[in-house]
């Protein structure tokens, strides 16, 4: 059965497609470079990385919603679900046995907008390692749950996890989309460090959202332009079992369903 929508979107979108060749004066030797573009970008099996990246954060605008709660960001192409809901503290996101990085403590607090804790919630949380790598995605990673994991809060809708502090992350740079922003458009392939969250408590939207550190040097040219001012927060330090670790915190607000 035909879905209205589709077909109307479909429509509208090619309306503008051939709106933008004939207003270009677009030719074949460009019809033909944008189709050899494309073939190239499935070929490397680039289509979510190049969706994510260029399109993900407006889709972003559209889908969440403003309001009094934590602002939404863009998933990525690496969120991996089924990662290993943590139970014993202090909680630790999995490392590989040699993992290197400064030590990174970090406090969480989960509300609804009245204030109230949310007991029930999972903080699923991911990042790369100090070289900017993922786990499961980038060569020499392993394919398994390594920084990352599930971790509940407690009854004030509190929580803690230990991991590593994350570098910033270059997507791929020798394939089709990491070509099209160095070579082609003169950007960059970097994102600044984040740490990625999805935050589920029944009776509230999954909260889908990263945060930035202060200062980073990718913060106002990151290549996702996945950055929202609300969603940068300061490091600092803490003892924790006699050693000294850097401290991330903060306070998510889920948007009622
Ligand atoms: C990321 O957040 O890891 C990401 C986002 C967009 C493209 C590639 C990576
Ligand atoms: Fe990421």
């Amino acid at each position: 059965m035909t879905d209205q929508r589709v077909v109307e979107l479909f429509d509208e979108f090619m309306e503008l497609t051939k709106d933008f060749i004939i207003r270009h004066g677009l030719r074949y030797e460009d019809y033909a470079a944008v189709t050899q573009y494309l073939i190239r970008v499935s070929e490397a099996g680039e289509w979510p990385l190049w969706m994510d990246n260029f399109l993900e954060a407006t889709v972003d605008t559209t889908s969440y919603g403003d309001g009094p709660w934590t602002p939404s960001a863009i998933e990525g192409p690496y969120y991996k679900p089924g990662a290993p809901l943590l139970s014993r503290q202090p909680y630790t996101l999995p490392m590989r046995p040699d993992e290197t990085g400064d030590k990174m403590l970090f406090r969480a607090t989960v509300h609804n907008p009245a204030g109230e804790p949310l007991s029930a919630a999972v903080v699923d949380v991911w990042h790369a390692t100090d070289k900017g790598l993922y786990s499961f995605i980038d060569a020499g990673m392993p394919e398994d749950f390594i920084l990352r994991a599930r971790v509940p809060v407690d009854e004030n809708g509190s929580t803690e996890f230990r991991s590593i502090r994350p570098a910033p992350y270059e997507i791929p740079k020798d394939g089709p989309t990491g070509d099209l922003l160095n070579s082609v458009l003169g950007r960059h392939t970097w994102r600044p460090a984040h740490l990625h969250f999805r935050i589920t408590a029944e009776g509230y939207k999954p909260l889908v959202t990263q945060l930035y550190f202060d200062g980073d040097p990718y913060l106002d040219s990151d290549c996702a332009e996945g950055v929202k001012q609300g969603l940068i927060i300061p490091l600092g330090k803490t003892e924790a079992d006699g050693e000294s670790w850097t401290l991330g915190q903060f306070a998510f607000v889920l948007q009622p369903q």
